[in-house]
């Protein structure tokens, strides 16, 4: 069920009932030269929605814009700095809690934006645990997680990719982005085949200096549609797992 296909009065009665909602969140950022743009926000709403749809839960518009500083030396890359990423969180997270939503559960396709999620987490809570018992609304749970993190999901890519799966424009986001784009599929040959390893924290111009085609680590070129199609599997099971626990749905 996606939030922007129903009307409010559908969204009211869903509220009788539950009140937890996904809320995907990605980054449009470069992903090598086999990666689309939007693989970060395409991954993880692929299994929100499908999640939404077998499950019934509610699943809010994709957060397509993320923390991708370091990307900003490839064109194509949109950045939101971590103090914008944290007060768009924050008006987010405040519209859901004033119609009633007490359990939101971010699904999350890119590690560039975990430690601003966690701030925004500290915001939230800081802010209604500084007022006043009588003051502040009704009960708020958040949590985050990361799609690509999921148990099945790294059994899989390590069985499927081994040390070819790195830890940027992975072969296993490829292959997922691909399962959901089939239309966007690019064939490109990768030179080195591996990527170099190393750390992102860096500004833009050092980034691409120790990563001169975007990829850290990987073979993307391993990916296919049909290894999408079992990481979109093995992802709606780790997120239903997952999901199950915070909410404590059945
Ligand atoms: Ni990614």
């Amino acid at each position: 069920m996606r939030l922007q296909h129903l009307t409010w009065q559908e969204v009211e009665t869903y509220l009788r009932q539950r009140t937890d909602i996904i809320v995907p969140i990605g980054s449009t950022e470069q992903h090598g030269p086999n990666g689309l743009v939007g693989t970060d926000a395409i991954c993880p709403e692929t299994v929100a929605w499908e999640v939404g749809e077998r499950y019934g839960v509610l699943v809010a518009p994709t957060q397509s814009l993320g923390m991708a500083q370091h990307h900003l030396a490839f064109p194509g890359t949109i950045s939101l700095r971590p103090s914008t990423l944290i007060a768009v969180l924050r008006d987010t997270l405040l519209s859901l809690s004033r119609h009633g939503f007490t359990h939101v559960f971010f699904l999350n396709g890119h590690g560039g934006n975990i430690a601003t999620l966690s701030a925004a987490f500290a915001e939230v809570y800081a802010e209604r645990s500084l007022l006043d018992g009588d003051v502040r609304r009704g009960e708020l749970n958040l949590t985050n997680n990361n799609w690509f993190a999921g148990p099945r999901v790294r059994k899989l890519a390590e069985s499927l990719y081994g040390d070819a799966e790195g830890t940027h424009a992975t072969a296993s986001e490829v292959a997922l982005s691909w399962f959901a784009r089939p239309d966007a599929v690019k064939q490109v040959e990768m030179s080195p085949r591996l990527a170099p390893q190393g750390s992102a924290q860096c500004d833009a111009e050092e980034f691409r200096r120790r990563f001169p085609d975007g990829r850290m680590g990987s073979d993307p070129s391993l990916a296919s549609i049909e290894h999408g199609r079992r990481f979109f599997e093995a992802s709606v099971d780790d997120v239903w797992e997952a999901y199950r626990a915070f909410t404590g749905r059945e």
